[in-house]
């Protein structure tokens, strides 16, 4: 039997647009029939890579909304900036499309809530596509939870801290959308990279929720410093008073008493890193700066010593992989497993593992924490998207690309395979 296919289109064509466009061509199931980006040059260039790496001819818009009347269309691909995606999101679930946005904040707690209405209205779903939720180590560090390596889990940390400073500062010659936020927001503008993780951890939207933060920023100096250094004291913006603060730190208490650290801190000069805790009762995780993670386990690990994480790797890799060939993937290979997981639940009509609640919650950290860096760190309570189904939600959909849970059984075949050939 043939594999089911059937048409996405593709909104938002820059830098990230385009390598996603290439990578979910090459998605079983995949037919992208027509492509978008308000740059006339963008758009051409996203139904150039269709025709490259396809053979076959994409539509080009560059007004999202004609794009959305096609009736051949199942499924959006949004790849555009952090204060377009959730209205881009809701037109494409009106006009009766599942949708798969690329991450970011939200702008206001009012199109979260537009995001949750539309999707129950629609039936039609929402997936942020937090790929770092499909990351190796994440997955790994998701299974051992599961077995219950690390016991009860209390404390956990997570940061986005990318030397972006460049991106930001040089926005209108790249014609990038980042600058914009930097210069009138001030807050956790890029949350869900780590939390994205850390919320299928510990069952947020599913027996779990967060319920206040409180977030503090650091002063300005960054983009300063960089765009006199780089451009000159002349350029026009190298005395502009930014208002995002070079580091942002936000903790979030949750429902069942785990507190979350997030650090934001995209404007100082440092190697990337997520910064990923894990701690337990019975093991902690750290993800190291030296491109090794570590890990501690209570009675396991000589005692006051960190292990490498890459000791236990094998013993816990996450079955999606164990034979996944992630080589001329994105981001280590992340990139192609959100993406499929995207498309099996938008061909076949199932919901998604990131749905529009994951979405919303995990989205409104952004104004939530400007709010509360405004107010000086005043906790702000945060909103309970699911309406209260958190405490009884209907079963998650098992599956490989599940994040509830580790679905041995849809391994079964790949697994005894291994087993047979060791
Ligand atoms: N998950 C990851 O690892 C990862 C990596 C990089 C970027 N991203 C995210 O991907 C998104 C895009 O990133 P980027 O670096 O390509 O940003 P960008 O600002 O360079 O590109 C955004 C594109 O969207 C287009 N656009 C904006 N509004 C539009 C509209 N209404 N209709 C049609 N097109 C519109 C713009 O013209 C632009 O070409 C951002 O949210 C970014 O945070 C995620």
């Amino acid at each position: 039997m043939g594999v089911k296919t059937a048409g996405f289109g593709v909104i938002g064509i820059s830098g990230r647009g385009s390598g996603m466009l290439r990578e979910l061509i090459s998605v079983p199931g995949v037919n992208v029939v027509a492509v978008c980006d308000k740059y006339e040059d963008r758009a051409k260039h996203g139904a150039e890579i269709v025709k490259q790496y396809r053979g076959t001819d994409a539509a080009v818009y560059l007004d999202y909304k004609e794009l959305l009347k096609r009736d051949d269309i199942q499924a959006i691909l949004c790849c555009t900036t952090w204060i377009t995606h959730a209205r881009i999101a809701v037109d494409a679930m009106r006009a009766g499309k599942h949708v798969a946005i690329e991450v970011g904040g939200a702008a206001s707690v009012e199109e979260c809530w537009q995001m949750v209405r539309a999707s129950e209205e629609t039936g039609k779903f929402c997936m942020l596509l937090e790929n770092c939720c499909y990351d190796r180590d994440e997955l790994a560090v998701f299974n051992m939870k599961t077995l219950g390596i690390f016991g009860e889990i209390t404390h956990l940390e997570g940061g986005y801290r990318h030397d972006l400073r460049d991106e930001i500062s040089l926005g209108r010659e790249k014609r990038h959308g980042r600058l914009v936020n930097f210069m009138y927001r001030n807050g956790e503008l890029y949350p869900t990279h780590q939390l994205g993780p850390i919320s299928k951890l510990i069952g947020i939207n599913r027996g779990n929720r967060f319920l206040t933060l409180c977030s503090m920023s650091s002063k300005s100096r960054g983009l300063n410093c960089w765009i006199k250094e780089n451009m000159g004291e002349d350029y026009d913006i190298a005395d502009y008073s930014f208002n995002q603060g070079d580091v942002v730190t936000t903790l979030i208490k949750c429902a069942n008493g785990e507190t979350i650290q997030l650090t934001h801190d995209c404007c100082t000069p440092r190697p990337y890193s997520r910064d990923y805790v894990v701690q337990g009762t019975k093991a902690t995780f750290c993800e190291a700066k030296e491109g090794k993670n570590w890990i501690y386990i209570d009675n396991v690990s000589p005692r006051h010593e960190w292990e490498y994480f890459e000791k236990y790797r094998n013993k816990y890799e996450h079955p999606l992989w164990r034979n996944y060939d992630s080589s001329g993937h994105g981001h280590g290979g992340m990139d192609y497993l959100v993406l499929s997981a995207f498309a099996e639940a938008a061909v076949n009509d199932l919901a998604p593992p990131i749905d529009v609640y994951d979405t919303a919650a995990w989205m409104a950290i952004t104004c939530l924490s400007e709010q509360s860096s405004a107010m000086g760190g005043m906790p702000v309570p945060v909103p309970d998207f699911t309406n209260g189904m958190w405490i009884e939600r209907e079963p998650y959909r098992r599956g490989k690309y599940c994040l509830e849970e580790v679905c041995h059984d849809f391994f079964e075949n790949e697994e005894s395979k291994e087993e047979k050939e060791q």
